[in-house]
């Protein structure tokens, strides 16, 4: 085994919803470097996995009917499922729900705690009693929740502190001394000029959910996510406990890739807790940039999101990888339209690469009856091709280095096309007319084969699959002279070998037929959503269940606004001989005096409760589109038992 050794990490993506191509972006990104740093004969981990702790995913879980951990493994299988779709080639894929992770994160609280690092303090925030949230002065609009609009109070909660604070000069001479530490060196201003105002200690507990591990020394405080979270990169390699080889082995990681948003987390709390631990900082931060939308950033809540699998299902994963990664200046945010991606595709795989692959096997089927011939004579031309074919390889281990895919793809791209010039130079077509011109041709289409057996390997980071289809091509079969040393020299492929033609690597299409469909599939889906959506159904109950719930015909007698709640409303119900109150949060899509006379179904045995200080006593339905809320009204006598 070798000992030169690399690890790389993905962020642990929120498995709230499923992914979209922003998360594909930075996973195929660093699935392109584990390959690489594989084949140039290192020995990779490679990490991803899935962030399942915090109050957003224990509330999505609700939404949905489901416990959280229910919820969670149904969108961690499809983040699984969609990884081996685009043969994402990770080593290990941590969940923070995984024992061995809470446990070791619980030890490395307690370190932090044993050592002072973390003390018992008190948090003090403006909190919104129903969304269960702290928010900062900046935060809070108007005096209310910027999530509810509901009021916040001033409100002290115990927590325990993290001392960011003893780490503030530590940080600034890291950045300082290390300018390789984050990258692109651009973002560095920003985070320096964050530590420069000054850092405040972190509040690393919550006592106001539930869903997260366990504060070792006092269960009633959960471990703050973010803390949780960026332990992952240790704890899968087994710190802090004693079977810790792998930790040994690969920490410190020599890349954490992830966008720029959550670059400070990585480059502040996260070294902080690091050295607060008395181990090594990783080597390298990467904040790449924001794949974005015509209209701005992709979000599952504007349902603007592009989905991977479909472009994929389209184009297939090669060509998705390879956009992703060429098209986009990796640093910076880049523009996604459909386009684009076609545009790409069809000039540098169909036209170029694939061409490219499709014309030589044609020739030397046409030309030497399907055997790739020996080199007999050099001639013009030759020298400059082999020397841009072998050149190319320092140049792109140079680019990767530097985490600039898009120009070590273009140096792959300088060798595509170069051969494809050879072809224009040396004419096969003219030379196979002239018996005595053999040995040239011969020479010719050995020259061409090769260069793509070059070209063949250096894309295998990239396109693994067709890096394979290439070799069937060029009836490789033992993989004869595909190891990276391989592509420093020409000749190193086999002569006297069958060819096997196949069908084009990369179907040229045709743009603005394609463009056509794509958005007729759209609007389709836009006017039949009841075909298209998947309706989200709660678990199944049985009839005693349903059983259980007391459903009457009520009346709307008297509606006032909530004196303290500008989304509820107050009303009088007399179901039968009896009239009592009810809060609804219906203020938004009903007027007080809108609802007077109004009949309504009621759940009346639901557990009274006081909203905002008014007490309700029960619950009245209506039906939710999404943006309009509709009373479920009932023509019937109030008190009438509905069924
Ligand atoms: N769980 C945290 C990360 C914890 S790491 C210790 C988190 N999860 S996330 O699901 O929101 O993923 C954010 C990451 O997904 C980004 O940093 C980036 O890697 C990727 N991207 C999500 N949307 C993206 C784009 N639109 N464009 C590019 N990358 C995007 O934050």
């Amino acid at each position: 085994m070798s000992n030169k050794k690399f690890y790389i990490t993905t962020p642990i993506y929120y498995p709230s919803s499923n992914l979209h191509i922003g998360h594909t972006y930075t996973t195929v990104a660093a699935d392109a470097m584990a390959r690489f740093k594989r084949l140039t004969g290192y020995d990779v981990m490679f990490l991803t996995g899935t962030d399942e702790h915090g109050q957003k995913l224990q509330t999505v879980a609700k939404e949905n009917g489901m416990e959280p951990k229910e919820y969670i493994d149904g969108i961690v299988a499809g983040i699984k499922k969609l990884w081996e779709t685009l043969e994402i080639s990770y080593n290990d894929f941590i969940r923070t729900t995984d024992d061995d992770h809470k446990r070791r994160v619980q030890k490395i609280f307690q370190k932090l705690y044993d050592k002072g690092d973390i003390y018992k303090g008190e948090y003090e925030g403006l909190y919104c009693t129903p969304c269960e949230s702290f928010w900062t002065e900046t935060q809070v609009v108007d005096g209310k929740c910027p999530d509810c609009g509901r009021p916040v109070q001033q409100t002290k909660e115990e927590a325990y502190f993290f001392k960011l604070s003893k780490y503030q000069d530590r940080l600034l001479k890291l950045f300082e001394e290390h300018p390789e530490f984050l990258q692109p060196t651009s973002r560095k201003n920003e985070m320096v000029n964050f530590i420069k105002a000054g850092l405040e200690d972190l509040c690393v507990s919550r006592t106001s959910f539930d869903w997260g591990i366990k504060v070792p020394i006092d269960e009633k405080h959960v471990i703050y996510v973010w803390l949780d979270a960026l332990s992952n990169y240790i704890t899968a390699l087994g710190y802090p406990e004693e079977a810790d080889e792998k930790y040994k082995k690969y920490w410190p990681a020599d890349v954490h890739l992830m966008a720029k948003e959550i670059v400070r987390f990585h480059t502040i709390i996260w070294p902080a807790m690091l050295m607060a631990l008395d181990i090594p900082l990783p080597k390298k931060v990467f904040g790449h940039g924001w794949i974005l939308l015509e209209g701005g950033k992709m979000s599952k809540s504007k349902g603007n999101v592009v989905d991977p699998v479909i472009l994929v299902e389209r184009y297939g994963v090669d060509a998705l990888k390879y956009f992703l990664l060429r098209e986009y200046s990796f640093g910076q945010d880049g523009v996604f339209t459909n386009e684009v991606l076609l545009n790409r595709i069809n000039s540098d795989l169909a036209n170029d690469l694939g061409n490219l692959v499709s014309r030589t096997v044609a020739m030397i089927d046409k030309y030497n009856g399907g055997i790739i011939p020996a080199p007999k004579q050099a001639g013009e031309f030759d020298e400059d091709l082999k020397k841009i074919a072998t050149a190319a390889s320092t140049k792109l281990e140079e680019k990767m280095n530097q985490l600039d895919y898009s120009n070590a793809l273009e140096e792959i791209w300088k060798v595509v096309r170069r051969t494809n010039k050879y072809i224009d130079e040396t004419m096969p077509w003219i030379l196979a007319k002239d018996e005595e011109k053999k040995d040239r041709l011969d020479t010719v289409l050995y020259n061409l084969a090769d260069a793509i057996r070059i070209i063949s390997v250096l894309i295998q980071p990239f396109m693994h699959a067709t890096s394979q289809k290439i070799w069937v091509q060029l009836g490789i079969d033992h993989g004869q002279g595909t190891a990276w040393e391989d592509t420093f020299t020409f000749d190193k492929l086999p002569s006297g070998v069958k060819v096997h033609k196949q069908a084009p690597l990369f179907p040229r299409i045709d743009v603005a037929k394609e463009l056509e469909e794509l958005e007729a599939s759209v609007n389709k889906k836009e006017e039949q959503p009841q075909k298209e959506e998947k309706i989200e159904h709660k678990p199944e109950i049985t009839i005693d269940d349903f059983d259980k719930v007391d459903l009457k015909v009520g009346q709307i007698m008297e509606c006032k606004k909530h004196p303290k709640a500008d989304k509820l409303l107050v009303s009088q119900v007399k179901i039968g001989n009896e009239t009592r109150q009810i809060v609804s949060g219906i203020a938004k899509y009903y007027k007080p005096e809108e609802l007077v006379g109004k009949k309504v179904i009621v759940v009346t045995n639901l557990k009274p409760i006081k909203l905002r200080g008014q007490e309700s006593k029960g619950m009245i339905l209506a039906a939710d589109s999404g943006e309009q809320l509709t009373l479920l009204t009932a023509d019937i006598e109030d008190g009438a038992q509905v069924s």
